[in-house]
């Protein structure tokens, strides 16, 4: 249920959403279209000229009500003030693969935290206009709704997310030993191209649970505290609970958390 929240919660909050909103705006024509490609760490990871665009508007929004925050973006367009104790982190874009190719799925990720806490987690999916919010202490919502993880029980009755890392070519073996061990014994593992929407889709009780390796804060901060404040559960593979600068987040609706645990240690 949501709960209410202080003013300054609020006003951060707010903020984050007009920012998600704008960027999301922005995006829509691009989806698809989105020009010249380059790559990053590696020759699947994608970055475009909107991914960096995306992001510079993001940080005005920010900045014309908070001039003092810290920003700490995927793109790095702006400088990082360590000395800040309010700081966001953002991901333009979620999801840059499917974005070029025009695959509908990606979204716009902004969370504050304040002394290294979560505060507020926003993820925006434009083309479906679903805003996805949570503020640390006052629930999660979705497009003002109140929502919930699910309830399900036994990994037989999950649908889960995953994701690959970009290194997947140098060592593919143990991440499809996990895929494979998690395939065969629930309903379905998906492997949509999006962190951000696969942790918003758990606090939304679509998604079940959620494993990964080789994550960003940017990726998986908003995410984190949505499934939180939705009644989930973040921890890292060993079941440690999880910060942004974990890179093997676990995450679920919390009923499945332990036997999702054994598994990861079961396939190394
Ligand atoms: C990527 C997506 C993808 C995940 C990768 C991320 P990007 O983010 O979240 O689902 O598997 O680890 O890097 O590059 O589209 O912002
Ligand atoms: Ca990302
Ligand atoms: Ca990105």
């Amino acid at each position: 249920m949501a709960r209410p929240i202080s003013g300054d919660l609020q006003h951060l909050a707010n903020v984050a959403r007009e920012a998600a909103w704008e960027a999301g705006n922005y995006l829509k024509p691009y989806a698809g279209r989105a020009g010249k490609l380059r790559t990053k760490s590696a020759p699947t990871d994608l970055v475009t000229k909107i991914d960096r665009a995306t992001e510079e508007l993001i940080a005005s929004v920010v900045r014309r009500s908070f001039p003092d925050h810290a920003f700490l973006g995927e793109e790095q367009t702006q400088e990082a003030d360590a000395s800040a104790e309010t700081r966001w982190l953002v991901d333009p874009i979620d999801g840059t693969t499917n974005f070029v190719h025009g695959l509908p799925w990606f979204a716009v990720s902004i969370a504050v935290e304040r002394r290294s806490e979560l505060v507020v987690g926003v993820v925006y999916d434009p083309l479906r206009e679903e805003m996805f919010q949570a503020v640390r202490g006052g629930g999660a919502v979705l497009n003002g709704r109140p929502i919930r993880v699910s309830r399900t029980k036994r990994l037989a009755e999950a649908l889960l997310n995953t994701g690959f890392p970009h290194t997947f070519r140098q060592h593919p073996k143990p991440l499809l030993r996990r895929f494979e061990a998690f395939q065969s014994i629930t309903h379905a593992v998906r492997r949509m191209g999006s962190t951000a929407l696969s942790l918003a889709g758990i606090a939304a009780g679509r998604i079940d649970g959620f494993w990964e390796e080789g994550t960003h804060p940017w990726d998986i901060a908003a995410g984190l505290l949505l499934v939180r404040e939705a009644g989930g559960r973040a921890t890292d593979w060993a079941g440690h609970p999880a910060t942004v600068w974990n890179k093997r987040p676990l995450v679920s609706n919390g009923r499945l958390h332990a036997q999702m645990v054994a598994i990861l240690k079961r396939t190394g």
